[in-house]
């Protein structure tokens, strides 16, 4: 029992107090998988995030400049009318504690994410990487104002990201065609099966075994829904698991 306490003051120390815990809800549990050996329990205590403070300050400021116009490829997925703030659609601290810790824990070479919005979710990824002095964070982003944002938020962190303006998509096959592999995705882009599904199969595509996939906003819609309880039950995944209430995390098995 002391033990136990002393590993845990010591973890806080090295990794930041804890003082959030986010909820697992698992769906497959391979016991021989990473993130079945890294979370062994049902909550994962989030650790302050390098940067955590600039990162906040930054995303402050970015919410201060007020609403901006939606990307126009939205179309008739587009449900929140014609503009969002920066806050509007951001991920939250906790989870962005969570994303830093993970590149912390996983130490990935390749980190990609789409979309990148204003950047909050990418500075926390590049916060871990930097962390590691190792990796790098491809983000994509068709929205060239906010994708500027989150350029000048980006540099602030670090320098180990390249940021595309356009859809991970349309230029995804540039970076991986040398048979590069990504090992940590992040999938945050129009929260529709339509989109996700085709996403989901380009990044297993050009993924390594053991690459970690997130998925925000699962449940947007009851067909979000049923398709993440759908794609966390396949055979392919070694370990799948929501995480809180919005984030669907898989591990590649095969
Ligand atoms: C919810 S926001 C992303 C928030 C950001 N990840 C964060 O947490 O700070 C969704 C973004 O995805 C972008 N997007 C939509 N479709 C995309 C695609 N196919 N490829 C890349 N980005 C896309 C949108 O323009 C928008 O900026």
């Amino acid at each position: 029992m002391r033990n136990r306490s002393i590993r845990r003051l010591l973890m806080a120390a090295f990794s930041g107090r804890a003082n959030h815990s986010v909820q697992i809800q698992w769906v497959l549990r391979d016991p021989g998988s990473w993130l079945c050996r890294q979370f062994q329990s049902t909550s994962i205590e989030t650790h302050s995030a390098p940067c955590e403070h600039k990162i906040e300050e930054l995303a402050r400021k970015t919410n201060q400049r007020g609403s901006h116009a939606l990307w126009t490829g939205y179309g008739t997925h587009n449900v929140g009318g014609p503009t969002r703030r920066p806050d509007d659609v951001r991920t939250t601290s906790a989870m962005g504690r969570i994303y830093a810790n993970l590149v912390m824990m996983r130490k990935p070479d390749v980190v990609v994410e789409f979309g990148t919005a204003f950047g909050v979710s990418g500075m926390y990824f590049l916060a871990g990487i930097e962390a590691n002095q190792q990796g790098q964070l491809l983000t994509f982003e068709p929205n060239l104002e906010w994708a500027e944002i989150a350029r000048a938020n980006l540099v602030q962190i670090g320098k180990r990201f390249q940021l595309t303006v356009g859809t991970f998509e349309e230029n995804i096959e540039r970076f991986f065609s040398s048979g590069r592999q990504i090992n940590l995705a992040f999938i945050d882009a129009i929260h529709t099966p339509e989109f996700v599904l085709p996403q989901l199969e380009l990044v297993l595509a050009n993924s390594a075994r053991g690459s970690i996939i997130l998925l925000d906003d699962i449940n947007f819609s009851p067909e979000m829904s049923q398709c993440w309880s759908e794609i966390s039950r396949q055979p392919r995944f070694s370990a799948s698991a929501k995480l809180g209430d919005r984030v669907g995390i898989l591990e590649r098995g095969v």
